[in-house]
C-alpha cells in the first residue's frame, strides 16, 4: 500500500470504524428502528399476512419479507411498491426492493440519539424517487408532514403519483427552494452533500437554515475518513474514477492519492464530474451542470466553515450509511 495511505489511516484512525480485529467495520446497523418495528408490528399482528423471520435486524427482516412476499400481501401490507422503471431516478440497495428500511431508520436512530423528536414537518431534500419518504409515509402515518425536493422532474412526478400522503417539488440545482421561511421541523439529505463543491454545500446549507424553524434540525451525510478508508482497503465502491472526473489517466490509486493530498492540506477534496451523460443522478435533471456536482471528501473542521453562523452542529456519526458516510445533524439555533 501507498506510504501516504498508510499514513492517512494513522492519522485518522479515531474516526475510522473497526472491528474487534482490526478489520474495517463494513456493515453498521441502525441501534433503533423506529419505522421498521412499527411497521412490522402491524404486519404481525394482521390475520391477513404471512410472518417475516423471526430474527436478525428490523430492517433486514422486512426487506425479505418484501422480497419473498406475494404482491397481494405486500398489497395488503401497504407495502406494494416496485422499484421505478429505468428512468425513474433510484438508488438501489443490498435488496432489490424498492423501500430503503435501513437508511430512513439509520437518520431516526440519529435524531433521536440526538435528543429529537420525530414529528412536524419533515422534508427529504434530493429525495430521488422517495424510497425513504415511503418508508416515513408508512410507519408515520399522519404524525408527519412529508415534503420532497429533488431537481429530476421525472422522479418527482413518480414519486406524487405513487408515494401517496408525501408532496414533493422540482427544485433547482441552485437555491431557493420553493418553500416558505422556517417551513421544516425536520431535513434530510442523504448522499447529497457528498456530491455538493464547497460553494454548492456552503449555498446550500444556507438555504436549509432559512427553510428550517428555529430550534429545527437538519441531518446530512459526507464522505469524511471512514469512507475514505473503505475505498482504500476494500476498493468500495468501485467506481470508475477517470470517467466520473474526467482524468483519462487517472487509476484508483491516482485518484486516492490526490484526495488524502488534499484532504490533510486543505481540509477537503472536491472533483466535479466530467459530465452529466454518465451521471445517473444528473442526466435527468434539465439543464443539468457538473460544476458544482462530483465527489466532495470533507474533514470536520472544514465542515464547520461551511455552515453560516446560526447552525450548530448538535451530531456526528461515523461511517454510517451505507457503511461509509458520516452523518452529521445541525441545529437552527
Ligand atoms: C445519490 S442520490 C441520493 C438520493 C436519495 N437521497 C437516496 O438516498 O435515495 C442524489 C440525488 O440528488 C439529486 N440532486 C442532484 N443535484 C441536486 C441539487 N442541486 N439539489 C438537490 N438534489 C440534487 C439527484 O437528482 C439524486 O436524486
Amino acid at each position: 500500500m501507498e506510504a501516504a495511505f498508510e499514513e492517512f489511516l494513522k492519522e485518522h484512525a479515531a474516526e475510522i470504524v473497526r472491528e474487534p480485529d482490526g478489520a474495517l467495520c463494513r456493515d453498521m446497523h441502525p441501534r433503533r428502528s423506529p419505522a421498521c418495528e412499527r411497521i412490522l408490528a402491524e404486519i404481525l399482528a394482521d390475520e391477513r399476512l404471512e410472518k417475516p423471520e423471526a430474527d436478525g435486524y428490523p430492517h433486514s427482516r422486512l426487506s425479505k419479507w418484501v422480497m419473498t412476499a406475494p404482491r397481494d400481501q405486500r398489497v395488503a401490507a401497504g407495502l406494494g411498491l416496485e422499484i421505478p422503471p429505468p428512468h425513474i431516478h433510484f438508488v438501489p440497495g443490498q435488496y432489490r426492493i424498492f423501500y430503503d428500511f435501513k437508511n430512513t431508520d439509520m437518520v431516526l436512530d440519529e435524531l433521536q440519539a440526538a435528543g429529537i423528536a420525530i414529528k412536524g414537518t419533515l422534508l427529504d431534500f434530493g429525495c430521488s424517487s422517495g424510497r425513504n419518504l415511503a418508508v416515513l409515509r408508512r410507519a408515520f402515518g399522519s404524525e408527519l408532514e412529508l415534503f420532497g425536493a429533488d431537481p429530476a422532474q421525472a422522479s418527482i412526478d413518480w414519486l406524487n403519483e405513487n408515494v401517496k400522503g408525501a408532496s414533493a417539488v422540482v427544485s433547482n440545482q441552485n437555491p431557493p427552494l420553493p418553500f416558505a421561511d422556517e417551513q421544516f421541523d425536520i431535513i434530510i439529505a442523504k448522499s447529497i452533500w457528498t456530491h455538493f463543491s464547497p460553494s454548492a454545500g456552503r449555498r446550500w446549507f444556507a438555504e436549509m437554515q432559512r427553510v428550517l424553524k428555529t430550534g429545527g434540525h437538519f441531518l446530512f451525510s459526507t464522505h469524511g475518513p471512514h469512507d475514505v478508508a473503505s475505498r482504500i482497503l476494500l476498493d468500495i465502491p468501485s467506481p470508475r474514477y477517470d470517467r466520473y472526473t474526467g482524468h483519462e489517466k487517472w487509476t484508483r490509486d491516482g485518484f486516492l492519492a490526490d484526495l488524502v493530498r488534499n484532504y490533510r492540506d486543505k481540509g477537503y477534496y472536491f472533483q466535479a464530474f466530467k459530465e452529466v451523460g454518465y451521471q445517473p443522478d444528473l442526466h435527468l435533471i434539465e439543464n443539468a451542470d457538473t460544476a458544482d456536482w462530483g465527489l466532495m471528501f470533507v474533514s470536520p473542521d472544514y465542515l464547520k466553515t461551511m455552515l453560516p453562523e446560526g447552525l450548530s452542529i448538535v451530531g456526528r456519526s461515523v461511517g454510517r450509511t451505507g457503511n461509509r458516510h458520516d452523518l452529521y445533524i445541525v441545529r437552527r439555533d
